[in-house]
């Protein structure tokens, strides 16, 4: 069976992400998407909010899991027998750090954890948390870059009813 783990921030799951999880469900046969948890980063929503808000997204795909994790990748990765790592590819502009984190792992796993990346879909090129959290931040439109759950957990993080 072939495993691959999609791990991220996901403060908070996007359309964007949910794209790269669809894309990543029909070519592997098990997926787990898994969120850090870094409060280091100081994160909008905890690693249990997030976690249930990707699992509520994704409830229509079976073969898609989520879980947590800290510390390394490649130690999270090890403990689940994966060797497959995914991430998205939005634009040129996320190529070096996605080059910098797959040949980082890919070295200090010596060889066990490698990197596969899929492309979003053109419509998502431009999304991300950080722009999501600014729009809702001022209670700005943003029906199009989450899915309607998301929209209402993030209005009241920002003190608004929806
Ligand atoms: O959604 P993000 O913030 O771009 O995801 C980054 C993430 C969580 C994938 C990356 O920071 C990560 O894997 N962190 C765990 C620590 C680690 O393994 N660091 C070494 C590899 S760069």
């Amino acid at each position: 069976m072939s495993t691959a783990i999609y791990p991220g921030s996901f403060d908070p799951v996007t359309y964007g992400h949910v794209d790269v999880i669809t894309r990543a469900s029909r070519i592997f046969d098990h997926i787990i998407v898994a969120v850090l948890n870094n409060p280091s980063k100081s994160p909008l929503f905890t690693v249990e909010e997030r976690v249930t808000m990707l699992r509520e997204v994704t409830a229509h795909l079976p073969n898609v899991e989520i879980d947590s994790f800290s510390g390394l990748l490649i130690d999270y990765a090890r403990e689940k027998n994966c060797h497959i790592a995914i991430r998205g590819l939005r634009a040129i502009t996320d190529f070096d750090y996605e080059l910098h984190f797959a040949q980082t792992n890919s070295t200090i796993s010596r060889g066990d954890l490698e990197t596969v990346f899929l492309t979003t879909d053109l419509a998502y090129a431009f999304l991300s948390s950080s722009t999501v959290r600014e729009i809702a931040s001022f209670h700005g439109d943003i029906s199009m870059l989450v899915p309607k759950y998301v929209a209402k957990k993030l209005y009241r993080k920002y003190g608004y009813e929806d």
